[in-house]
């Protein structure tokens, strides 16, 4: 009988643990607690038909967005392991209006703030459609043991310490970065752990895939009209006609376009003048894990994780993915907003 070796993400973060500068076990038990909530967001994703967790709670967000029930159980999983973690003392998310601050117990020394989107692409859910959760790590800038600053939330992505996101979609995988490369850990749902399975990621440099809402065609700025037109022609150089594929939930379109080779936007648009993605948990982790896989992140203009954020839901334009074809998008934004 042929034996393969199996690594779980619990043996890879401790393996791995000294490539972090300054991590000790506190890194190693926070991502081990990320990875508990998304078994158990998992679980909930899994039998969303069968119980009663379909559907709106009938609240709306701080966003006024209408709050699904799997966005607050997912928050709520989270936030409590994140809690019991003992590493993180406070927590930044789309279902909160203001940081939620962990002050009690052991929570209150840890050196560790995290920003997440805890359920992305809510409005899939009822549709048996791919979601996911994203998130991101830092350290907190201000002394441990005092309480929490808007600055702790405020570092720019270039300080992220580690990135990643789960998605719940044919197979449930979590995939991050600690800054050395992109690793992806299957679930394997017969013994209940992730496993290595997609080790040092690399995005393809140019691929086929342009992914975007074109249903805003009319309102998105000029340069990414003419891109659009760009990926529609006929070119045997560069492979076009490029396809069009375009999920809804950025977890899911990110990650297709990682492994295959392709391009994500979401500019401005006239309903979310400033983009509609938001800096600290969709943005930020998104660029560095695509940063880290060989692709690019920016808004058009700015390296994405060199944006000091000004807000906790700041919203951006985000064009993510293979390197050559982000670079395409930013000659095109770049020439026609300056004619
Ligand atoms: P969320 O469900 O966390 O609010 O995020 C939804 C986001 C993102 O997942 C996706 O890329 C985008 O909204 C889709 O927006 P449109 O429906 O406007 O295309
Ligand atoms: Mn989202
Ligand atoms: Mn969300």
């Amino acid at each position: 009988m042929i034996m393969h070796k199996v690594t779980t993400l619990n043996q890879f973060i401790i393996e791995r643990q000294a490539e972090i500068p300054g991590a000790t076990g506190e890194f190693s038990r926070l991502l081990h607690h990320i990875g508990i909530a998304a078994k158990k967001v998992h679980r909930e994703v899994n039998k969303a038909g069968l119980v009663d967790i379909l559907g709106k709670v009938g609240s709306i967000n701080v966003q006024g967005e209408d709050q699904q029930k799997l966005d607050v159980y997912a928050d709520k999983t989270f936030m409590d392991e994140l809690r019991a973690s003992g590493e993180c003392c406070g927590v930044a998310t789309e279902e909160n209006q203001d940081i939620v601050v962990f002050e009690e117990g052991l929570s209150k020394d840890g050196k560790y703030i995290i920003c997440m989107d805890p359920l992305d692409g809510s409005s899939n859910i009822d549709v048996n459609v791919s979601v996911g959760t994203i998130f991101s790590i830092y350290k907190r800038i201000s002394p441990i043991g005092e309480p929490l600053v808007m600055d702790d939330f405020f570092q720019p992505g270039t300080e992220q310490v580690a990135a990643g996101y789960v998605i719940y979609g044919s197979s449930t995988m979590l995939v991050y970065t600690s800054g050395n490369g992109v690793n992806g850990f299957t679930l394997d749902t017969s013994i209940g752990e992730f496993c290595l399975s997609h080790p040092n990621m690399q995005t393809p440099e140019s691929g086929k895939i342009y992914s975007i809402n074109e249903g805003n065609y009319v309102n998105f700025p000029v340069g990414v009209k003419k891109f659009i037109k760009y990926c529609q022609e006929k070119d045997e150089a560069t492979k076009r006609p490029y396809t069009s594929r375009y999920i809804g939930s950025l977890v899911a379109d990110f990650h297709r376009n990682m492994l295959k080779g392709g391009v994500f936007l979401y500019p401005q648009t006239s309903s979310h003048p400033t983009g509609k993605l938001r800096l600290l948990y969709e943005c930020n982790p998104m660029a560095f894990i695509a940063e880290q896989s060989g692709g690019l992140a920016t808004d058009g203009e700015r390296r994405i994780m060199e944006i000091k954020p000004e807000a906790l839901h700041q919203r951006v334009p985000l064009y993510t993915g293979s390197r050559n074809m982000v670079q395409k998008v930013q000659e095109f934004l770049t020439f026609f907003n300056n004619i």
